[in-house]
């Protein structure tokens, strides 16, 4: 027997879901019906948080509450610091992420409750601790003392604070949140899904959201905003340049790569063929930093590899393409932009947790064997 083998799933639909709907055929990207553009447009991250892990907008009460909660749970927890201590400068900050949640799961007193309620605590803390995890590693790369959270300040705000130690001007606190809303949610993609397939074990959520870190580290994945910032680091990145230099520069080099048969991150979907519904509103904000810092010649590179890419396979960018010279404007370390996509992402892994939890099937494909047939010793 001949089975059809669906190799990397493609194609292959796997459950229900009513987080997200991403439709490949109008470009569009629905948050709990909601199309991401407006969210991201109109709404504070934690707005958008609460309707991914509720299913609908919180009314002024709820977000209040919320608030609150996010603002008193930011601190970084002094296990958590010391275990980052334990780990080399030049390990990659996914690791550091990685083993933060796992130290923060070992240490939760509702660690083994999977009730509803308790998973939503979970969830929410999550939310609210990430940000320092990133924010002390990025500065103790830098030989930076921690800075403290800060409660009158929003959680994009605060993020930028107690990452750079001073306020972030209103223009990249809004492209930062920007990116937040934009990262929070995409349906089966492999680290979500990689989520559910241990929830589906009933194993506990710190532990869905440590494996699902290490699926979204691949330069397939997550990793690919790191890749693009290295790509723009190897065609060679002058602030001096003019942006049509750097743009021809930038397509040559496309045309070098393509012909060398590499891969070149932050370009391609495996959903979307006809380009990633979110890419538009994260270029605005990329332009949005570009005329802020007045690097024009970043836009030049960004717009040389599109164009040849373009021409030469028509494939387009993904999410990952803006985002990568975003965070580099912003002034994160480039190996720091997963990291952030974590920030973003626990909220989206945290809402298919609970909807697996809630309906759950172990998952547990078939495999076709094609090893030696039976023999003996
Ligand atoms: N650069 C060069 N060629 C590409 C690229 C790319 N980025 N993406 C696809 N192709 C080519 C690929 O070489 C193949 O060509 P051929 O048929 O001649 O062998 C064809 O397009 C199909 O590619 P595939 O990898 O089989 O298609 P897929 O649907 O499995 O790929 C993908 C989806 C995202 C893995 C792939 O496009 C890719 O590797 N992109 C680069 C990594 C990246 O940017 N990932 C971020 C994904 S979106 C946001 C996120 O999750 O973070």
């Amino acid at each position: 027997m001949t089975e059809e083998i669906h190799k990397g799933l493609a194609g292959v639909v796997a459950d229900h879901t009513a987080v997200s709907k991403v439709n490949p055929e109008s470009n569009s990207l629905l948050y709990r019906g909601y199309p991401v553009q407006q969210l991201a447009a109109e709404l504070a991250f934690e707005e958008v948080a609460l309707l991914l892990w509720n299913g609908e907008l919180p009314d002024a009460a709820q977000k209040e509450e919320f608030r609150a909660f996010e603002r008193s749970h930011r601190a970084l927890d002094p296990r958590v610091k010391s275990a980052i201590d334990l780990l080399p400068l030049d390990c990659h900050p996914m690791d550091v992420g990685r083993t933060a949640v796992s130290v923060l799961g070992a240490n939760h007193p509702l660690s083994e409750d999977s009730s509803p309620e308790a998973e939503l605590t979970k969830a929410k803390e999550l939310f609210a601790a990430f940000p320092a995890v990133v924010a002390y590693d990025q500065r103790r790369r830098r030989q930076l003392q921690l800075v403290e959270p800060r409660e009158d300040l929003d959680y994009s705000q605060n993020f930028l604070w107690m990452t750079f130690g001073e306020e972030a001007p209103e223009e990249v606190v809004d492209a930062f949140r920007v990116s937040m809303v934009l990262y929070a949610e995409h349906s089966f993609n492999a680290s979500t899904f990689t989520a559910r397939v241990v929830t589906s074990t009933l194993a506990d959520l710190h532990s869905a959201v440590t494996a699902a870190i290490g699926a979204l580290k691949g330069p397939l994945h997550g990793g690919a905003n790191e890749a693009v910032m290295h790509t723009f680091e190897e065609i060679g990145i002058n602030p001096a340049e003019t942006r049509e230099d750097a743009a021809a520069r930038a397509k040559a080099w496309m045309e070098q790569a393509l012909a060398e048969k590499r891969k070149v991150m932050g370009f391609g979907h495996r959903v979307y063929k006809s380009g990633d519904s979110r890419v538009p509103t994260m270029k605005q904000a990329l332009d949005a930093m570009v005329d802020y810092y007045g690097r024009g010649e970043l836009m030049g590179l960004y717009d040389g590899l599109e164009a040849a890419m373009g021409e030469a396979k028509n494939i387009l960018p993904n999410l990952d393409y803006p985002a990568g010279p975003t965070y580099h404007l912003m002034g994160f370390d480039t190996e720091m932009f997963t990291p952030l996509f974590i920030a973003a992402r626990i909220t989206g892994w945290t809402a298919h947790i609970a909807e697996q939890r809630a309906n759950n099937a172990l998952i547990r494909p078939l495999s076709a064997y094609n090893g030696p047939e039976e023999r003996h010793l």
